[in-house]
């Protein structure tokens, strides 16, 4: 057997912890699948006295994860710290510059910093793996660069952050308002410290922008990422869509059109039979349709110490093995910088209106639609919501985002409105 492959792990966290568990857990496993010993010789995290439920005595402690990187008994430097800069980042260039090669599951920096890394890691001759940066233990990195390598990829969709899928289901399920689980979520530990990283789309936004560069061999934007969050989704939302067979999703969808690279992260509905509208709870799912393999439907945790320090090993054993792939599936310097192009792609949509309950409201409201272009699939009226006004819904046809930004301009000169309209996406998938 070959020697053994030395790791050194930066961020004893949520992560960091599930990577060491499996590798004492699973030592003969891993030597056996890798053909050579995997064992930890440097660790660090900021607090050296905590108390992190594994058994850490037998690896040396570093209180600076740059000297994990640079450390001569280190193969492979893991960072878990997170951030998309500061230490990680510094500690990342300082592996490669040393001539480590990299695994981290983090989206936020590879999102923002992808493109320079990968340039500096190729230039080195040295490996940057992210398996669990993207979906936490569902393999679609490894699936979109070599499994699907023989396919023109046409779009990539993906619900990718537990925490907003479970705030929109537990809406629905348990009938409460946005507020009131958001609390509940805060209170079980699923948000981040700065929770507009989840519910603002930004999370989402960062996977979805990484898995725009495999699938279209263009440099990671998430500048270029149209976001917008869960925060506005109301439980009547969420009820009437369900009326209608649809449920509501934070949902990524990637597409190269002839206009430019489409990506955008916001909430949609979906039809409620379909694999994503049959997502339940923290479950995370990946689309991906290639011209010859169709649509592939990639389903499992997204988050959580296990499924992302499963996702940390896959990367850990392929290097251990030998093997050696550009960073993005193909060489950083081949990468284009992609044409951002505002969301054109014709679709549905779904509009909430309150109007005034008065004679002749709804045929404005059909004006107004018909002088922006677009065709009313179906219409429902609901029994009024107070005195003075009646919920209507609309879905339309297909039409383009254009037209659908010109309608909700034009709505509220009717007079017939009592609050703002609401719209939403309906995604084919
Ligand atoms: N949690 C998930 O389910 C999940 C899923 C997918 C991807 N990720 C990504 O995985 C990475 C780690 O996430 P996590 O959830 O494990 O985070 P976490 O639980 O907050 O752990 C972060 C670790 O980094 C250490 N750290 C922070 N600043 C440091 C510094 N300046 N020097 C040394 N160590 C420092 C912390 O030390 P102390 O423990 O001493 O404070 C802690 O051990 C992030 O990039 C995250 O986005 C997480």
């Amino acid at each position: 057997m070959s020697s053994p492959l030395r790791l050194g792990i930066a961020g004893l966290g949520t992560v960091g912890i599930g990577v060491v568990k499996i590798v004492q857990k699973h030592a003969e496993l891993l030597a056996r699948r890798s053909g050579r010993d995997v064992t930890i010789t440097a660790i660090s995290a900021r607090d050296r006295l905590k108390n992190r439920d594994a058994d850490l005595s037998a690896y040396r402690w570093e209180n600076d994860p740059v000297a994990v990187a640079r450390a001569d008994d280190v193969d492979v430097f893991v960072e878990l710290i997170g951030g998309d800069n500061g230490i990680a980042r510094d500690s990342i260039e300082a592996a490669l510059r040393a001539g480590k090669d990299v695994v981290t599951a983090n989206k936020a920096l590879l999102a923002m910093h992808g493109q320079d890394l990968a340039e500096l890691a190729e230039s080195l001759g040295r490996a940057i793996r992210f398996e669990a940066a993207v979906a936490g233990g569902i393999p679609v990195i490894k699936a979109m660069t070599e499994s699907l390598a023989g396919n023109d990829i046409s779009r990539v969709m993906g619900v990718m952050n537990g925490t907003c899928n479970y705030i929109l289901t537990r809406m629905e399920s348990a009938g409460l308002p946005y507020e009131a689980v958001f609390e509940e979520a805060r209170q079980l530990g699923y948000l981040e410290a700065d929770p507009t990283l989840d519910v603002g789309g930004i999370d989402a936004g960062h996977k979805l922008a990484i898995l725009s560069a495999i699938a279209f061999g263009t440099q990671v934007d998430f500048g270029a990422v149209e976001i917008e969050g869960i925060e506005r989704v109301s439980i009547d939302d969420i009820r009437r869509a369900a009326d209608l067979g649809y449920r509501i999703k934070l949902l990524g969808v990637a597409q190269m059109t002839a206009r430019g690279l489409e990506q955008r992260m916001s909430p949609c509905l979906v039809p409620a039979d379909s694999p994503l509208g049959q997502l339940h709870g923290g479950t995370n799912m990946v689309v991906v349709e290639g011209d010859s393999v169709g649509q592939i439907v990639l389903r499992g945790a997204g988050a959580g110490e296990g499924p992302t320090a499963s996702a940390v090993l896959s990367d850990i054993v392929e290097i251990a093995r030998g093997v050696r792939l550009p960073v993005f599936g193909q060489p950083a310097a081949s990468l284009t910088a992609a044409q951002p192009a505002r969301t054109a792609v014709p679709a549905a949509y779904y509009l909430r209106l309150e109007l005034q309950d008065k004679p002749g409201a709804l045929a404005k409201i059909a004006t107004v639609l018909g002088d922006a272009g677009i065709s009313i699939d179906r219409m429902r009226q609901y029994g009024q919501h107070s005195d003075s006004s009646v919920p209507v819904l609309v879905v339309t046809h297909k039409t383009t985002p254009d037209a659908i930004d010109f309608a909700i301009e034009a709505l509220p000169r009717t007079g017939v409105l009592v609050s703002d309209p609401v719209e939403l996406r309906i995604e084919e998938v």
